[in-house]
């Protein structure tokens, strides 16, 4: 399998704080990997050098001195980098993808929990096609549950909090309408999983539809 080019496979990962993105990803990853394919694991903010930076100054920086376009467009400037200089050429030489986070965490944070939908719908678009490269992903887990539950798992973590895990238990409801629309609008893409299950059963669900994507490539 190594010295031939295999047909790649696109996976996005998208949830809410805690709802196990990383944990499935990680499980996926490892599954693929059994298979004999080339696959590399990939989140956002700040995979590049130049992103990191960035992820710095979004995660840190004092919350009222960051209005939503500007939040929005430092997101889309890291996702652009790392468009460039890893998922794309990654998928040119036909290794699998697999992303935590995307374009759906920015629809659901900036914009309908910041509310920049509404007045910046159409630049959004506009502009994560173009950062995105027009790549899109075979298909997006979509990891769902009562943000209270699922934000009880990141409490436990021991590392400091990023500002948007302090933010209100209102906001985080905000995300979540946000994923399920973005859900609903693109059915052939978007699978709702019930975060709250066991992982191992989450790890099989989502297997059984990436295997259906491969035999179809
Ligand atoms: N299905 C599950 N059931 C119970 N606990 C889980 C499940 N999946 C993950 N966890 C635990 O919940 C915590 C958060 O999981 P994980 O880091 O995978 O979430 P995440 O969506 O990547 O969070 P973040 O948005 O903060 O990166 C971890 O301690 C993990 O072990
Ligand atoms: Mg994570």
């Amino acid at each position: 399998m190594a010295w031939q080019k295999q047909k790649p496979i696109f996976v996005l990962f998208e949830g809410g704080e805690g709802s196990g993105k990383t944990t499935q990803a990680h499980l996926l990853y490892g599954a693929l990997k059994g298979m004999g394919r080339r696959v590399i694991y990939n989140d956002e903010p700040g995979s590049t050098d130049t992103g990191f930076k960035i992820r710095t100054v979004l995660l840190e920086a004092e919350r009222n001195e960051i209005d939503p376009l500007t939040e929005f467009l430092l997101f889309e400037a890291d996702r652009s980098l790392d468009f460039n200089l890893n998922i794309k050429p990654r998928l040119e030489n036909g290794t699998d993808v697999i992303q935590d986070r995307c374009f759906g965490s920015t629809f659901a944070y900036q914009g309908y929990g910041r509310g920049l939908i509404k007045t910046h719908g159409l630049l959004m678009k506009a502009v994560d096609k173009a950062s995105r490269k027009n790549l899109y992903p075979d298909v997006i887990f979509f990891l769902d549950g009562d943000p209270k539950k699922l934000l009880q798992r990141v409490e436990k973590r021991s590392k400091k909090k990023t500002s948007f895990e302090m933010e209100k238990l209102a906001f985080h409801n905000l995300l979540r309408k946000g994923f399920i629309a973005q859900a609903r609008q693109d059915k052939k893409h978007w699978v709702i999983l019930d975060a709250l299950q066991q992982p191992h059963v989450l790890h099989e669900k989502i297997l059984r539809r990436v295997s259906k994507i491969l035999k179809l490539k």
